[in-house]
């Protein structure tokens, strides 16, 4: 027996996403749970970060509290990490305060594949993620949509060769240029993965879903292509595939931060919503897209810096320019740890003045 939620009462993401009009645009704010709210490192003090994520109440708690803090949010984002994909084949991920993620025994050579554990049971594996989302879905009594995510496979390939972040991804591109066919080997069993895996997040409650590329910024035209798109677009057609016999409707969301050069072919890569950093002129970014996608994004993260009256109406800005039609706002990357959370507040009201 699948659950039922209570019913949907701002509407607003959803319609935006698949080009419905809409009363006011809808915004949010990408790692709106996080670090710069005081009542996020209040429960930090207590509780570490992978063990948040495991914990459905834990996570369905952080997941709320920008919900709680900001009535002008329009959709809530489960907590959890794009990390716990290569967690779930097998590898160590370490969350260090002040470093970021760490993997200590990296993919190093193309034999180191057969370690991993493949194929994923994604309903056993990461059965906790399903039920935060569930949990959520539940305690967000409607008021807002519940995103789910997954990290993009060449993003996760990164992180698992690289061994933790890294300025230049040179590790991970080595392995392109290197061994094209065992990274296409490995792309594809992530692809694999991240496809049962958002499938299993819509069963579970969630109303959209976003594929974070967030190191597409490290490939030029031609190794995005040839490495990361395909699993793309594999992904979007794995989903519609997994989900086409579902209602509603779950539209689904690419952002790949960093990939200016490929706008047109994640405009036609079978996404509902194409995500965009603020490198991007919001007037360009459509006409490059085309009409039949929606634009997600992008203020730059930094802008949250700005005194209010200057914020606000860089936020305004941005709306006119995007046009209020087959658009979500966001920054154009999450916001940062040290952000005001008042200007937080400033930004989403300016957003909903338009
Ligand atoms: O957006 C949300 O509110 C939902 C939660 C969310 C987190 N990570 C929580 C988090 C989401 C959607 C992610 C996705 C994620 N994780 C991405 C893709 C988005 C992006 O930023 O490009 C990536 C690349 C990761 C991997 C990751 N997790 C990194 C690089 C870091 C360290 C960076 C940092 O900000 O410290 C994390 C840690 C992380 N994930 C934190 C949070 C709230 C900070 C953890 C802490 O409290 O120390």
């Amino acid at each position: 027996m699948e659950p039922s939620f209570p019913p949907l009462k701002n509407d607003r993401l959803l319609k935006a996403a698949v080009g419905e009009p809409v009363d006011k645009v809808p915004v949010w704010i990408m790692r709106q749970a996080g670090r710069y709210l005081p009542e996020f490192r209040e429960f930090k003090t207590k509780h570490e970060f992978f063990e948040i994520c495991q914990t459905p109440e834990l996570a369905c708690e952080i997941t709320l509290q920008p919900i709680r803090r900001y009535p002008d949010l329009d959709a809530s984002i489960i907590f959890s990490d794009i990390l716990v994909i290569p967690q779930a084949l097998g590898m160590i991920v370490e969350m260090r305060p002040g470093v970021g993620p760490v993997l200590p025994s990296p993919l190093v050579r193309p034999s180191d594949l057969d370690k991993l554990k493949y194929p994923v049971d994604v309903s056993t594996s990461l059965k906790y993620v399903m039920d935060a989302i569930t949990l959520t879905r539940m305690k967000l009594e409607g008021r807002v949509p519940l995103i789910g995510f997954s990290g993009a496979p060449w993003t996760l390939l990164g992180y698992m060769v690289e061994g933790g972040g890294s300025k230049t991804m040179s590790k991970a591109k080595k392995w392109l240029y290197e061994h094209p066919s065992e990274s296409k080997r490995l792309l594809n069993m992530l692809t694999v993965t991240v496809s049962d895996y958002l499938i299993a997040q819509a069963k579970a409650g969630a109303q959209l879903l976003q594929v974070f590329e967030s190191n597409a910024e490290y490939l030029g035209p031609a190794l995005f292509k040839e490495f990361a798109l395909p699993c793309i677009r594999d992904i979007a057609k794995n989903v519609r595939e997994g989900l086409k016999d579902r209602k509603p409707y779950v539209p689904m969301t690419i952002f790949a931060k960093g990939a200016h050069y490929a706008l047109e072919e994640l405009g036609s890569s079978g996404y509902d919503v194409v995500g965009l950093d603020w490198t991007v002129d919001p007037v360009i970014a459509r006409q490059r897209v085309g009409p039949n996608v929606t634009l997600q994004g992008n203020l730059d993260p930094c802008a949250l810096y700005a005194p209010p009256e200057s914020l606000s109406a860089m936020g305004k800005d941005m709306v006119q320019k995007f046009s209020k039609s087959r658009y979500i706002a966001n920054l154009g990357h999450g916001i940062y740890p040290d952000m005001d959370p008042e200007h937080v507040e400033v930004f989403l009201k300016a957003i909903h003045s338009v």
